[in-house]
């Protein structure tokens, strides 16, 4: 038969009809568009929004969905999680795919997944919700009663940016074998009877915070328990009773409410498509549209007819690495391949020699079966086994592995691809096919890969298998990676070593690194010189020599961190040598002394564990006032069923369009001509909108409009909008947009605050100043001067920027749906940028799946944009942006750098402290002065600083705009204040908490501004209490052990205070506005000008109305918030708006109250309804309006007096992590936090937010890190390349208190701000990884302080932990070569 023939058999000719069934229902498609992925199909044309686009690159996990499969050979069916936003529509041909949707809904009734997270405390912004709800539904489906082990390592691909991942992770625990069979893990607690007696105190009430006695029973989950304390004796002095009055709870949720889990009820893979798919043989398929032929074959038959056809196209499986390639660098492949149902290449079995695995055999397919295999078969022959399997736990996420084939890594040849050094150094080889049929087979070595992502495949042949041979007894193999984060990401340098030892000897072996040079490279030198060798310290030298200089890195060399990535090669080595030395019984080999073993203990991470304590309300409280009670997110639930509507998940208007940006390619360049010809001639496009399509400002900006809309005749960062197409679909507007042709004309860009600081490129420098400089250096009995460089962080919200502008048929009135945190900039904005009054503009917002300060000023671009091309178009128009397109354009936390010197006295006492700090504002103003003023005002923290002349210079650059971010400034004065405090404790040899308590601020003493602060003993409380609670001084001394009996693994304990201003120091922000609403039937529509953006606002103001009316809660509802219910509103920000709007409430509350009293004091017998009800009749107006401004005095920016903060709160935090001398990597392995938070309003919600908060800190100071080219292009512009924490990284043991019995009067209901406060505190943990750093230095005789700037990365670590394998590797000289990238 020929080919003709074969195709017309398969009917090639004609185009299949997509048929999947989705939550149980069939979808046909006769022209389907082969291009969508299956995230667009399901949102853009079944409208189910519930999975959501958080990345659109298998990054974040926020579309996951479970797709199922049924095999009429085995009869099985198969659930596995998988990216939606990676998944080829095509690809669920015949397939049954489950949204979050299909597994249960506000009305049905919740999935115990849904419902679990909802009442767990785990859904905030709720953006990321879906996704985790459906990876743990479908591990639900795999296994009934995971462990918490398999949680987690099926969270691997989820991120989420507020929680913090401790109550999502705590909710589901109660699905896990332990808990189910136990009942309750805390079933004999006391705390779990609601007795309010404490089952566990040792009777004495003397005065301890009683917690943190011995044998309480909140001390169960500490070494404590290990002690065998378990339980109290005496029920009637209950520790977790505060002050004798109001009990301490540690129970935010009750699992009792919980639905049971009932496998059974699931809904079944569809019987239909059962019935469908045993009817015949799998079929070839192809689908074609849109410029795309998508085939599937089904046998390699088939394949090689469709390629002979078809030579140029492209074969693709898992579409991990080709989808991303179409989504980020935008390929255009016209014809797809899939080999993902290939039968001959879905194959894996064990044969005499090895195991074969098929090309497309999934990496989750590889890990079963060779875990499986692993215990049939002696472990000898399986060390090539073990080293895959250990590797593919850190080998992406689970939604990756389980569609991604290792045919698709080999063939990518990536030069960190985590497989490839493994399969060289296990001598593998490879088995191809072309299109005759004539096979071939390689080994995959050095010469395999050719060139970068080349290789030797011939372009008409297919990877068909991949064999993996049995080791033999005397051989060893292992391998080794290390990432910005464990999990779920790319190496930075990852290894493999194989060595063939007879009787000590060296008879073979091999060496493979990826990440050192553009293809996975062997070390042939090396190999080569050991063989014959004996395996001793003499050979370790030699390999270590060879290894340095054959694996040597030019610097400059692409990827960057050259001597970082060098000195990984020597460590890895290192850490072989000794794993061979231990598990080898030969006389030959050397023994590894006790304190080395630490190099060879693999990354252990303990089951995570944790306390919330928070004050229970009075006992009298009525039931009815849910103000103190940990309520439950008001939204959570449609959150956690996909319901929530987000801005891109509203039903598209009637003729709406599409714009897509034109950003600016050049950081720095003058605009010779911009042409949209091409562009406008595309199908679909209906407009190219510029500067002059702008009738009003093209200026826009907060402080002062510095900025342009669209660039007119300059562009001053990559990203700068320079005009924006308008089209159908989003496909069309971005392709267009890409076609538009910008001519520049290249100027000098500025990148970082060294840059500007040599240019002298600053906007207006600030000062601030107290006492006398020169009698404090005088009275000093020491001085340090030094420098620190904080980075910048991204906010990464889950949701994109995004907006709809409708303009209205009458007048030039225009409505906006706006993820902004600030609705009155954004309605300014747009009437500016229109002409028109600002009654013409109505800005509305619902909900924001996160914000953390990044949608307050810049949000107004993208609405202010959309608006003006609404009107151009007349016609209603939306835009989400991508991930990267965001990353690229929007602003971060402002990066820093402090130059200081400070005097001290020999005890430690702080004299004076002169310092200049630099910020990196970039290429426009927004709010950097704030920032800076902030972070000012924090540089003193909880300290007495007599005299101090601190200097804030902001740098103007050429990067898009820095910007507000949770905290401003504060974070990176805090920590560079703290960091000076080790600094000072190191220089005279006290410990650092001597040095910190010495120096604390005392209520008689004023702030370097010029406040008191009154209650500034909480400082001192909450400090006691942590270094209680967290046993600070018996673990101080277990890390001193630790570390003098481990040479290579260090931990490192740190507690660090916190005083934090709250308020608005620009007076005329610190108001706010309420809207409140009786109807007739008594509910109550509750508007204020605060926006919900996952903190629990909403839950807040409904407590606190829900507390002044006297009514439940259940009676109100918030509908949303905007600019025609509460008018001039300030920005949800600085977390006051609890405060302020909470405020307002209680006022227009109050007053609704009081016209109610009448009809109360006349029938009290009554209800709420039948008040209102005779109101209404008796004409009563039954709406009213609140509004509240802080009595605070505010801050003159003009003379620089006043008092910037309306109070303070306080808290404390001690953190305890592990580094890897070798590696740099780290693990926290406990946190304690005690926060003042007065009386809280919702303690579930503060807690969220503590924590929350803190882990986002935690990643500011270790993980995070932006990275640029020296022309300024942003090259980790993705969750590829930029590391958010996930799961794992959260603090092994994570603990938090509120702070019991301090009532704040001058806020509502008595509590105090929670947003921002906490993000500070994981400053412990940097210090902790600083204290780490300097015993390992201690071991190589380094003794005193040490630079370390932030964020801790595992570079830093490593680096700063000289030995001798660093010191090979000296940092090359600044000036003496172009960098790879650079820091702003
Ligand atoms: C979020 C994310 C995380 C990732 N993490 C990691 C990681 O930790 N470590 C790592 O190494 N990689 C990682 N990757 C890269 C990628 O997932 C892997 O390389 C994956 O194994 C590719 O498999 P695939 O089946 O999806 O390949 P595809 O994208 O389908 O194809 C990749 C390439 O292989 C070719 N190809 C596929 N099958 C064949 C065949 N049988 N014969 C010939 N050519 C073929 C295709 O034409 C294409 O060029 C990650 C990717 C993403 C998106
Ligand atoms: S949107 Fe799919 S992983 Fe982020
Ligand atoms: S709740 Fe997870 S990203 Fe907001």
């Amino acid at each position: 038969m020929n080919v003709c023939e074969l195709f017309q058999n398969m009917s090639l000719s004609e185009n299949t009809v997509l048929i999947f069934f989705c939550n149980g229902k069939r979808v046909t498609d006769e022209k389907v568009d082969p291009s969508m992925t299956l995230l667009s199909y399901l949102r853009l044309k079944l409208r189910l929004t519930g999975s959501k686009l958080g990345c659109g690159e298998g990054g974040c996990g926020a579309c996951t969905v479970m797709i199922s499969s049924y095999d009429r050979l085995t009869k099985k069916i198969t659930n596995i999680s998988a990216n939606a936003c990676l998944t080829p529509i095509c690809q669920v041909h015949m397939m049954a795919v489950t949204t979050v949707e299909g597994i249960g809904s506000i009305k049905e009734g919740l999935h115990p997944v849904q419902e679990r997270i909802a009442k767990a405390h785990g859904s905030q912004c709720g953006f990321c919700t879906p996704g985790i709800v459906m990876s743990m539904y479908t591990l639900l489906r795999n296994n009934h009663q995971p462990t918490m082990t398999d949680i987690e390592d099926t969270f691997q691909g989820n991120l989420c940016r507020c929680t913090g991942y401790r109550p999502i992770l705590e909710g589901y625990r109660t699905f896990t074998k332990d808990y189910v069979s136990d009942g309750s893990a805390d079933k004999n607690c006391c705390q779990m009877k609601g007795n309010l007696k404490c089952c566990t105190d040792d009777g004495l009430n003397d005065g301890t915070p009683q917690s943190s006695k011995s044998n309480c029973c909140q001390m169960r989950n500490t070494e404590k328990r290990q002690e065998g304390v378990q339980s109290c004796t005496d029920e009637n002095q209950c520790c977790m009773i505060s002050n004798g009055k109001r009990q301490i709870s540690t129970i935010l949720f009750q699992p009792s409410e919980f639905t049971a889990y009932d496998p059974t009820k699931e809904i079944i893979f569809p019987p239909e498509l059962i019935l469908m798919l045993e009817k015949e043989d799998p079929q070839l398929v192809k689908f074609e549209g849109n410029g795309l032929t998508w085939i599937r074959p089904v046998t390699i038959d088939q394949l090689s007819a469709v390629r002979s056809q078809f030579p140029n196209s492209k074969l693709v499986s898992g579409n991990t690495e080709v989808g991303v390639d179409i989504k980020l660098k935008k390929m255009h492949y016209p014809m797809l391949v899939s080999v993902a149902n290939v039968a001959e290449l879905n194959t894996i079995g064990l044969c005499e020699t090895g195991v074969n695995i098929g090309a497309s055999v999934t990496l989750s397919r590889i890990e079963d079966f060779l875990k499986d295999a692993m215990g049939q078969i002696p472990d000898y022959q399986c060390k090539g086994f073990a080293a895959v399997v250990d590797m593919l736990h850190w080998f992406s996420g689970q939604q990756i592995r389980n569609v991604a084939g290792i045919g698709g890594n080999i063939i990518t040849g990536s030069p960190i691809s985590d497989l490839n050094p493994i399969l060289m150094a296990a001598g593998c080889t490879l088995a191809f096919a072309d299109t005759k049929g004539v096979h071939r087979s390689l080994q995959i070595a050095e010469h395999f890969f050719t060139g970068y992502r080349q290789n030797a495949m011939k372009p008409n042949e297919t990877l068909v298998s991949i064999h993996i041979p049995y080791t033999k007894k005397t051989e060893h193999i292992k391998a080794f990676k290390q990432a910005h984060r464990r999990d779920d990401d790319i190496a930075i340098v990852n290894a493999a070593f194989r060595v063939d030892l007879h009787d000590g000897v060296v008879h073979d072996s091999s060496m493979a690194f990826g990440g050192m040079a553009p293809t996975t490279k062997m070390a042939k030198q090396t190999m080569n010189k050991i063989v014959g060798r004996i395996w001793d310290q003499s050979l370790f030298d030699d390999v270590i020599a060879s290894l340095a200089n054959e694996m040597s890195l030019e610097p400059g060399a692409p990827g960057g961190m050259t001597e970082y990535r060098q000195s990984l090669v020597l460590s890895f080595f290192f850490k072989f040598y000794l794993r061979l030395n231990q598990e080898i019984p030969n006389k030959n080999i050397p023994k590894v002394s006790p304190s080395e073993t630490s190099a060879t203990f693999p990354f252990k991470r303990d089951e995570v564990k944790s306390t919330q304590m928070f004050q229970e309300v009075a006992n009298d409280q009525p039931p009815i006032d849910p103000v103190g009670r940990p309520l439950v997110h008001l939204s959570a639930y449609q959150q956690a069923t996909g319901e929530a509507i987000y801005v891109d998940d509203m039903i598209p208007f009637q003729n709406e369009l599409y714009m897509a940006v034109v950003f600016s390619q050049k950081a720095h360049a003058q605009i010779k001509c911009v042409d949209a010809t091409a562009a406008l001639s595309m199908r679909g496009v209906h407009a190219f909108i510029d500067h002059r399509d702008v009738p009003g400002s093209n200026l826009i900006g907060d402080i002062i409009q510095d900025e342009e809309l669209f660039a007119t005749d300059k562009v001053t960062c990559i990203g700068q909008y320079i005009g924006a197409i308008v089209a159908d679909d989003k496909e069309i507007a971005q392709r267009a947009a890409r076609m538009v042709q910008v001519e520049y004309q290249d100027l000098e860009p500025i990148i970082s605050i060294e840059d500007a600081i040599e240019k002298e490129s600053y906007f207006e420098p600030v000062r601030m100043e107290t006492g006398n400089m020169t009698n404090g250096f005088e009275s000093s009995d020491k001085i340090i001067e030094g420098e620190m460089r904080i980075g910048e962080q991204e906010h990464f919200y889950l949701e994109t920027q995004s907006c709809i502008a409708v303009p209205k048929q009458e007048e030039d009135f225009i409505e906006v749906f706006s993820a902004t945190q600030d609705l009155r900039l954004a309605q300014i904005t747009i009437a500016n940028a229109l002409g028109v009054k600002y009654h013409k503009v109505n800005v509305r917002t619902k909900r924001l799946g996160g914000a953390f300060g990044g949608k307050e000023t810049q949000s107004c671009n993208l609405s202010a944009a959309l608006a003006i091309a609404a009107k151009k178009v007349g016609r209603p128009v939306r835009c989400m942006l991508d991930r990267d397109e965001d990353m690229t354009s929007t602003g971060t936390r402002h990066a820093f750098l402090g130059r200081y010197k400070v005097g001290f006295s020999n005890d430690g006492k702080i004299q004076a402290l002169k310092i200049y700090l630099y910020c990196n504002s970039g290429n426009s103003m927004d709010l950097s002065p704030v920032v800076m003023d902030l972070a000012l005002w924090q540089l003193q923290n909880a300290y007495y600083i007599p005299n101090m002349d601190a200097y804030g210079y902001c740098c103007k650059t050429n990067i898009p705009s820095n910007t507000a971010f949770r905290a401003l400034g504060r974070p990176s004065a805090l920590l560079i204040m703290e960091n000076l405090m080790n600094e000072i404790s190191y220089s005279i040899g006290v410990s650092q908490n001597m040095v910190r308590e010495l120096n604390f601020l005392k209520e008689e003493q004023m702030t370097c501004y010029n406040q008191t602060v009154d209650d500034v003993h909480l400082v001192k409380r909450c400090w006691d209490e942590c270094l209680l609670k967290s046993d600070y001084t018996e673990r101080q001394s277990k890390v001193a052990n630790f570390n003098r009996s481990n040479r290579w693994k260090k931990r490192g304990l740190s507690i660090i205070p916190l005083l934090y201003g709250v308020g608005f120091p620009a007076i005329q922000m610190d108001k706010a506005g309420a809207f409140v609403i009786i109807y007739q039937d008594g509910s109550v529509l509750l508007s204020h000008g605060g926006v919900e953006m996952g903190q629990g606002l909403y839950t807040k103001m409904i407590q606190v109305a829900s507390r002044t009316l006297k009514i439940p809660s259940d009676q109100i509802y918030t509908e949303e918030t905007s600019t025609n219910k509460v008018p001039n509103t300030s920005p949800t920000a600085g977390s006051v708006s609890s405060d302020i709007n909470g405020m307002a409430v209680k006022i227009a509350c109050e007053k609704l109250y009081q016209r109610l009293e009448p009809y109360r004091r006349q029938e009290p017998d009554k209800t709420w309804s039948d008040w209102v009800a005779a109101a209404y009749m008796d004409r009563v107006s039954l709406f009213a309006t609140g509004f509240y401004k802080t009595p605070s005095k505010g801050f003159d920016y003009r003379t620089r007096t006043g008092e910037p903060f309306y109070y303070f709160s306080s808290g404390a935090a001690v953190s305890e992590v592990e580094i890897d001398c070798l590696t740099g990597d780290h693990v926290v392995l406990r946190t304690d936090i005690v926060m003042d938070v007065g009386d809280s309003i919702n303690p579930a919600i503060d807690i969220g937010q503590i924590e929350g908060g803190f882990i986002q800190g935690y990643g500011l100071f270790t993980l995070e890190e932006y990275r640029w080219s020296p022309s300024g292009e942003l090259l980790t512009k993705g969750p590829g390349f930029y590391k958010i924490p996930s799961f794992t990284d959260i603090p092994v043991e994570f603990n938090v208190s509120l702070l019991d019995g301090v009532p704040h009067t001058k806020v509502v209901c008595s509590s105090k701000a929670i947003g921002e406060p906490p993000l500070l505190l994981a400053g412990s943990v940097f210090l902790a990884i600083k204290e780490a750093i300097l015993a390992s230095r201690k071991d190589c005789g380094i003794e005193g302080s040490f630079r370390l700037d932030s964020p801790a990365t595992a570079e830093r670590i490593r680096m700063a932990c000289s030995n001798t394998f660093t010191e090979k590797f000296p940092p090359a000289v600044p000036g003496q070569f172009t960098p790879f990238f650079i820091r702003s």
